[in-house]
């Protein structure tokens, strides 16, 4: 049932501070403001390694995990898409887990890179939608995402509630691995908590800008989309998003790759979408952006208040967001880029929630 939605992806867009409470209920204590300690999970201070396999969207939100595992936890992530890591044949550490994320829980190749790292002895761990599944039932420890039944080919809760989960596993692991304060861990999970409030307020908000944005959008052949740190797993979002709901051919980069090629492709006929909160990478990206500008590309600039009074370049359209902490900008900046790819895709009167040549879930190879 779409309830009041044109589609089950705009259903699931909305569904998102709901559905990301449910996930937060099960992975934060309310009261203490910490992460909770999960019976049968992985034990984060005996591993020296993680290995992190997925597919499509739950690979980019493994890749935004990697960056929250190395540096709040101090621990090494080797990930890579589960077609390529199934036939790797990587030495994997003996005091290593190894993560497997999938809405469906029945990807072929994950379930192959799963069934690699079991053979090697490695403590098994899968963040997963269907409980139920073959990815869930063949693991040691599975972490829910909570994010129900989702339809949409076009995974949208799914991914943030893949994030949700996974920062509080990260913070856990700072925890087990002594690498974060008490502090730092309740001021991370207070982030964690408001996050369903912005969401509201950001989804009530954005939407006829992006509306009119996507008029325009729906115009071109070719996006470009950028960015860094978490930033950039959300621009690769942002791109297969948009390709695979609008057939836009979309590309997302790392910010500072701008000039080692994708350059020679900007001029007024491609936007570039630049994500860029105001964090600790904001000069550098928006220094990537004014190489976009003095060459004639238009810009599409997703940021906060900050960000937008902090640069006086032109753009096609400007995107502000409320200023949020780290930890929860890419659950927060992944809003208006699912918006853009459906709003694009229904001015294009494409199949929104069953595009052509796509499965919901992918089990054969
Ligand atoms: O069920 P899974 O999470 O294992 O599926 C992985 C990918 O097939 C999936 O995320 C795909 O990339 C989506 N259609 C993207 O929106």
């Amino acid at each position: 049932d779409k309830g009041n939605h044109r589609h089950f992806m705009e259903k699931e867009i909305y569904e998102q501070p709901e559905v990301i409470s449910h996930a937060l209920g099960h992975y934060v204590d309310f009261g203490s403001t910490k992460v909770r300690d999960l019976p049968g999970s992985i034990d984060f201070a005996a591993i020296d390694r993680l290995a992190i396999s997925a597919c499509g969207t739950a690979y980019l939100a493994g890749l935004v995990s990697k960056y929250w595992f190395e540096r709040l936890a101090r621990l090494p992530v080797e990930i890579d898409v589960a077609s390529e890591f199934r036939y790797r044949e990587m030495p994997l550490s003996k005091n290593g887990a190894a993560l497997f994320i999938s809405q469906s829980g029945e990807t072929a190749d994950t379930l192959a890179s799963l069934r690699y790292c079991k053979q090697e002895g490695l403590k098994i761990g899968a963040v997963v939608n269907v409980k139920e599944s073959t990815i869930a039932r063949e693991s040691d420890a599975v972490f829910p995402i909570l994010a129900g039944p989702e339809i949409g080919v076009a995974s949208t809760k799914a991914f943030t509630c893949q994030l949700t989960a996974l920062a509080a596993l990260a913070i856990g692991a700072a925890r087990q691995r002594g690498t974060m304060s008490e502090a730092d861990e309740i001021a991370a999970v207070k982030h964690l908590i408001e996050m369903p409030r912005i969401m509201s307020a950001v989804l009530n908000s954005i939407q006829p800008q992006v509306e009119t944005l996507a008029r325009e959008l729906s115009k071109c052949k070719d996006v470009l989309y950028l960015g860094r740190g978490t930033s950039y797993p959300l621009a690769m979002e942002g791109a297969l998003k948009l390709k695979e709901i609008s057939y836009i051919h979309a590309e997302g980069y790392a910010a500072g790759e701008l000039k080692h090629g994708p350059i020679a492709l900007i001029d007024e006929e491609m936007p570039v979408i630049v994500i860029a909160p105001h964090d600790r990478f904001f000069e550098k990206t928006v220094s990537n952006m004014q190489e976009v500008a003095a060459r004639g590309g238009r810009i599409v600039f997703i940021t906060d208040a900050k960000g937008a009074a902090a640069s006086t370049l032109e753009t096609m359209a400007t995107i502000v967001l409320p200023e949020v902490d780290e930890i929860i900008s890419p659950m927060i900046y992944s809003l208006p880029v699912q918006l853009i790819a459906y709003h694009t895709a229904v001015i294009m009167g494409t199949d929104v929630d069953q595009p052509r040549n796509l499965a919901k879930s992918v089990t054969v190879e």
